[in-house]
């Protein structure tokens, strides 16, 4: 069943989730499918054609996701021209640690002091999960300001010997201040669309290092890595995003020939092209940037939302529908009107 969670309907509501400032980070080092070939039974026209990638990110080894998280996060606050927030909310599948979470220190790095900070774990669809927190903490006014940071090395967890992976995955990292204010402001987040599908948890998973199965040891080498059954997960992509951007969409009262930009999370460009046309949106108004990072998984979406700005894909006013899959597996849909006087820090 769905669920909607809208965070102007609550008790004591009022306030809305608007974003001010958005910044991100990219490791330096390109990795190109030409690279990849060397290693790998691939070819550059098989990764460009079935997922449209040319080239992604790899973080030098003493780069942790925590690190990224804190480049980004401080170009974002940059962004909105705020030195504080109350809260940290760090979504990722790629941790520094098991324990404790990453947000708490990435807090101390920022300087932020003693506020609550937490990691939201809901893989590629994390960004928008810790968004919707986000919206709750600051309708209920336990929060006036959050940071909500997507950030991942996917590369520690990729088997650099898996074609069915290796090409896939990119590393680095967004983050977006949200602040509250009224609902009809520009940048406002809308009603979050949002669901999960457990049944499904070993269609993307890493096998070894946590609980499930601590029994089997030694683990064998490859369960460290994510074990993907892609094409599974590409149907799935597909009918969770139509549905849920559908219905994120009829939330925020709007019809979907309205819709200026579908911003979707990038793990192939063949469903978000399949997406689109379900949901009868120009292919060439939901902007792409697969080809320059891959999936980075949960700084997948603030790195597009970025890259769209920056190019002027993205325009004051418009009507944007935002929606992510992924492990899980879980979704996540929601919208916003483009704001006015945003620029992203890079
Ligand atoms: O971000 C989190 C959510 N993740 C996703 O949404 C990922 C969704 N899945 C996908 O994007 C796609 O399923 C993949 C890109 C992972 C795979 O593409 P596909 O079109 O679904 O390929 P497939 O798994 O059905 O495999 C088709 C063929 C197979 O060969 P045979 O059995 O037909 O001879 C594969 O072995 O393509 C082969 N193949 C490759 N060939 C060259 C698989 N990977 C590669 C490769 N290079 N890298």
């Amino acid at each position: 069943m769905r669920q909607v969670l809208n965070p102007s309907a609550g008790p004591g509501a009022g306030a809305a989730a608007v974003l001010t400032g958005l910044g991100t980070w990219l490791p330096p080092h390109r990795v190109t499918n030409g690279d990849l070939c060397d290693r790998l039974d691939t070819s550059d026209e098989w990764i460009r054609e079935r997922i449209g990638i040319v080239e992604r990110r790899r973080a030098d080894p003493a780069v942790s996701t925590g690190d990224m998280a804190v480049e980004a996060a401080s170009r974002a606050m940059a962004s909105a021209g705020v030195a504080h927030v109350d809260a940290v909310l760090l979504a990722t599948t790629t941790p520094d640690h098991r324990c404790p979470a990453t947000a708490p220190w990435v807090a101390h790095r920022l300087g932020l002091g003693p506020v609550a900070a937490f990691d939201v774990t809901a893989g590629c669809s994390g960004f928008l999960h810790a968004g919707a927190v986000a919206a709750g903490l600051l309708a209920a006014g336990t929060a006036r300001r959050v940071l909500v940071v997507g950030a991942e090395t996917m590369s520690a967890v990729i088997d650099p010997d898996d074609r069915a992976t290796a090409p896939i995955f990119g590393d680095g990292a967004g983050a977006a201040v949200l602040e509250a204010g009224p609902r009809r402001l520009d940048g406002a987040l809308g009603p979050v669309v949002w669901g999960s599908d457990g049944s499904l948890a070993d269609a993307i998973v890493v096998p070894a290092g946590g609980t499930r199965e601590r029994h089997r040891r030694p683990v064998s080498p490859g369960d460290v890595y994510v074990r993907m059954r892609g094409n599974e997960v590409f149907r799935h992509a597909v009918r969770r995003m139509t549905r849920a951007a559908r219905d994120a969409a009829a939330a925020a009262g709007w019809e979907l020939s309205e819709v200026d930009r579908l911003i979707a999370h990038q793990a192939n460009h063949r469903i978000n092209a399949a997406v689109a046309d379900a949901l009868g949106i120009p292919r060439g108004d939901a902007p792409s940037n697969i080809h320059e990072v891959g999936n980075t998984a949960a700084a997948s979406l603030p790195l597009l939302l970025a890259d769209a700005a920056d190019r002027g894909d993205l325009k004051p006013g418009h009507k944007v529908l935002l929606v992510a899959f992924g492990s899980g597996l879980a979704w996540a849909a929601t919208t916003l009107v483009w704001p006015s006087g945003l620029s992203p820090r890079r």
